[in-house]
This record gives structure tokens, C-alpha cells and sequence, in this order.
């Protein structure tokens, strides 16, 4: 993402603040995996969002109108020993040059650097709660100036939660942005093509993660957006499985919800095909109830609905679809007035998408569900679990869960499915696997 970017969002917020308004924004802490290793360093999505700063031990405080420049990074100062072990550092002066910071002071200095920032503001923008240790420094720092009172020194008297601001900034996508995403659902759409491919009765479900992420990381994706979930059988049952490490039977259907993260945006797609190309009549007929379903709810995406109108849209269809089937009984509007469908379909039909997979931004306002506007993205993920032992259900749907997941977003006019070249119907599905690889 182009230093442009970054510089807009952080405009942006600068707009937002007034005179006297302080904002602070630690970066993520490295987190340990085990023992001494660490996980790759990821910087969370708010920090990033605004810096475009990928290092950890740095803290961003924004203040506007402040002489000597409105944003002020604290980082790691240079240290040539410790950059031949684990890389570059930017310094200081890379802060400023490379990163657009306007003034940049090391990390290790701002206990004696920050509380004077803080000098005569009257609010604290810093969202409480991530950061236990971050928190007590912040209200440590307060303190500092608030015994200074006597002498003179102003101290702020009002935190305000930076979440509030951030959030709904992050909910509207640039064009820049939607760019990245675009790429995002493209390299997971040649990840869940090649999975289709090359599906084969008596591989594993690992054997297919491991597809997914070779062409993941061959096509410049750094991570998953979350783990990948492969799912033959009754594991694709579970929502959140994501052991993988089953063998996937003939006659059975795999659920494969995977997504590629770029340049620090998410793709999230589901697809359930049969491990042996051909879906049987009861998956057939359970898949294109799911199918409907999601169809209904993207028909809803489009500016000036609400955000509740997919979910509504789908839960229509699938309960029309469970009652066709002889899965549920009984008048439709009881039925979905008593929610008889969370039964086989337990979840929402889909959240908010961007830099993290379940995306930031309020879905209420008040008490009312938000309204549907350009720039918002989300996933539309209707699915229908029957796991075996499913009491009063006939044998032939159990031991069968299904979803299908695409990414959308809202436009001026309507919506466009960002992953939308990927097989999603019976005749697609069965087409492309029997492609083969
Ligand atoms: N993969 C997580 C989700 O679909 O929400
Ligand atoms: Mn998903
Ligand atoms: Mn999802």
C-alpha cells in the first residue's frame, strides 16, 4: 500500500480530533509460540492502518495542531548487532523519511517524552482493555502531570475511546483498499480451485490445506487470514475445525474455509464439494437449499438496506428449503418466528470484512441495524450442518455440513462479489473438478 494511503487515513483522524485532543496507538506486543520462538510479527490492524509501520515496540501518537508536527512515532532506535540477527530497523530517521512520521523519538525514551506531549490537552483519545500493561503506563503518564498540577501544568481530564473513530474509518474501504482485497479473494480463488482440482477419495484434509497454502504463499500471500478449515464428513460439522487431520472417504463432501491475507487485507471463502466430484442427491439437494439461501442474501446488498436484511433473506430461504425437504414441519412464518432453522444453521450469515477476517465497524446504531453504504465489505455465509445422530432426522442427511462463503462489496448501485469467480453451483463445482489438475 502506497505511502499515500497512509497519509489520507491519518489526515483523516487528524480532521476528526480538535485542538487539545491527543490520540495514542501502541503497536501489537511480539508474541512467544514456545518457549523462546516467536510468532511471526504481525502489527495489529488499527496500528497499521494508520502507520503503515511494520515493526513491534512502537507507539504513534497523533496531536493536532502541534507545531513541530501532528504525528509523533516512537520506535526501536538502529542497532547494527541486533539487525544482523533479525533485520532492519528504521530508526529514527527512517520514521520519518521512509514512514512519514513528523518528528520520531526511541521507544525507550517515552516516559520522559510522552507525559510532556500530553502537557495542557484536555482529551486522551486510547482505547483501554488491549493492553493491560500499556494501559497502567497511559494512566501513569496522566498521573505525572496531574502532580504537576500545583506548578501550573494542565493535565487531561477526559479519555475518549480511539475504537470509536477508527472503526468506523476502517469500515469504508478506499479504492485502495479494495484493491488489496481484490487481491486477496484472487489468490484464494486459485487456492480453492486448485483444492477442487486435485480432490481425491483417501487424501487427507491436510493433504488439501496444504494445496490451499502453496498457492497462497507462491501467489505473494504472506498468512492465512485465519486458520483453514478442511472438513471432510461429519467434521465439516464442527464450525471452527481446523485439526484437519482426517481422511476423506468417497461419498463424502469436504468444507474447505480458507482465505489468503495481502498487504494486510483478508479474503475469507467457503466452498463444500464432493471429495469424489459428484454430489450425491441428498447433498445436491441439501447444497442448493444453502445455495438459495446465500443468493437471497446477496440480492440484499445494496445501499439503504439494513444489515440485517441478508441474514432475514436467508433464513427465509433456508427454512423454506429445510420444510420442502421434510426437515422442519410446520407454517413457515412459525417457523421462522420460533427460529426452528438454528437448528441446522446455528450462525449469522455473515460480518463485516478488511484487515481483520470478523472486520471492525458497529453493526447497530442505537438500536437499530446499521444501513447498507459504498465501501462496506462483507461475507455473505449461509451453511446447513446435520451431524450424524441427528435425533428424528432421516440417515441420508446426516453426517453432512455445508457452507458457502464469498466476500462482497456494497456499491453505489449494488454489490459486487469480490470472490465471484469461484464455482459455486452443483454444475460449476462438478465442472471444474473434473478438470483435474
Ligand atoms: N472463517 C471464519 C468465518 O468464516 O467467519
Ligand atoms: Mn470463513
Ligand atoms: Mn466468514
Amino acid at each position: 500500500m502506497s505511502q499515500k494511503e497512509f497519509i489520507r487515513r491519518r489526515k483523516q483522524l487528524l480532521k476528526m480530533l480538535e485542538p487539545g485532543d491527543i490520540a495514542i496507538l501502541p503497536a501489537a506486543n511480539m508474541k512467544i509460540r514456545n518457549r523462546d520462538v516467536e510468532y511471526r510479527y504481525r502489527p495489529d490492524s488499527d496500528f497499521y492502518y494508520l502507520t503503515g509501520f511494520p515493526e513491534p515496540e512502537a507507539v504513534a501518537v497523533f496531536i493536532p495542531g502541534r507545531k513541530h508536527g501532528e504525528y509523533v512515532l516512537f520506535c526501536r532506535e538502529r542497532d547494527p548487532v541486533m539487525e544482523t540477527w533479525v533485520g532492519k530497523r528504521a530508526g529514527q530517521d527512517g520514521a520519518c523519511e521512509e514512514y512519514g512520521a513528523s518528528d520520531s523519538f526511541p521507544i525507550n525514551d517515552i516516559d520522559d517524552i510522552l507525559p510532556g506531549l500530553m502537557e495542557n490537552t484536555e482529551r486522551v483519545f486510547y482505547t483501554m482493555g488491549n493492553n493491560s500493561k500499556f494501559d497502567t503506563r497511559v494512566i501513569q503518564w496522566v498521573n505525572t502531570l496531574r502532580d504537576k498540577a500545583r506548578s501550573g501544568v494542565h493535565a487531561p481530564g477526559e479519555f475518549v475511546n480511539l475504537d470509536h473513530v477508527l472503526h468506523e474509518m476502517r469500515l469504508f474501504k478506499s479504492a485502495t483498499e479494495v484493491k488489496a482485497m481484490r487481491m486477496a479473494a484472487k489468490i484464494s480463488v486459485a487456492a480453492h480451485q486448485r483444492a477442487m482440482r486435485v480432490c481425491q477419495p483417501g487424501m487427507y484434509e491436510y493433504e488439501l490445506e496444504a494445496e490451499l497454502q502453496y498457492e497462497f504463499t507462491r501467489r505473494g500471500s504472506p498468512s492465512t487470514a485465519y486458520s483453514s478449515i478442511v472438513g471432510a464428513g461429519n467434521n465439516a460439522c464442527t464450525l471452527h475445525y481446523i485439526d484437519n487431520c482426517d481422511v476423506m472417504n468417497d461419498g463424502d463432501l469436504v468444507l474447505i474455509d480458507a482465505g489468503a491475507e495481502y498487504d494486510y487485507y483478508a479474503a475469507d471463502i467457503t466452498r463444500t464439494f464432493p471429495v469424489n466430484g459428484t454430489y450425491s442427491k441428498a447433498q445436491k439437494a441439501l447444497y442448493e437449499v444453502v445455495l438459495a439461501a446465500q443468493t437471497a442474501a446477496i440480492e440484499q446488498l445494496k445501499p439503504d438496506n439494513h444489515w440485517n436484511d441478508p441474514h432475514e433473506a436467508a433464513v427465509r430461504a433456508m427454512t423454506e428449503g429445510l420444510v420442502d425437504l421434510g426437515l422442519l414441519k410446520g407454517r413457515l412464518p412459525t417457523l421462522i418466528k420460533n427460529e426452528a432453522y438454528k437448528r441446522f444453521y446455528m450462525h449469522r450469515t455473515g460480518h463485516w470484512l478488511g484487515m481483520d477476517v470478523h472486520d471492525v465497524g458497529d453493526y447497530k446504531l442505537g438500536d437499530e441495524w446499521r444501513v447498507l453504504e459504498k465501501g462496506m465489505v462483507m461475507t455473505v455465509e449461509p451453511g446447513l450442518y446435520i451431524p450424524l445422530g441427528s435425533k428424528g432426522v432421516a440417515k441420508k442427511w446426516q453426517g453432512i455440513g455445508i457452507r458457502i462463503e464469498d466476500d462482497v462489496l456494497v456499491t453505489k448501485s449494488g454489490h459486487d462479489v469480490l470472490t465471484g469467480a469461484l464455482a459455486s453451483s452443483v454444475d460449476e463445482v462438478e465442472a471444474l473438478m473434473a478438470s483435474g489438475n
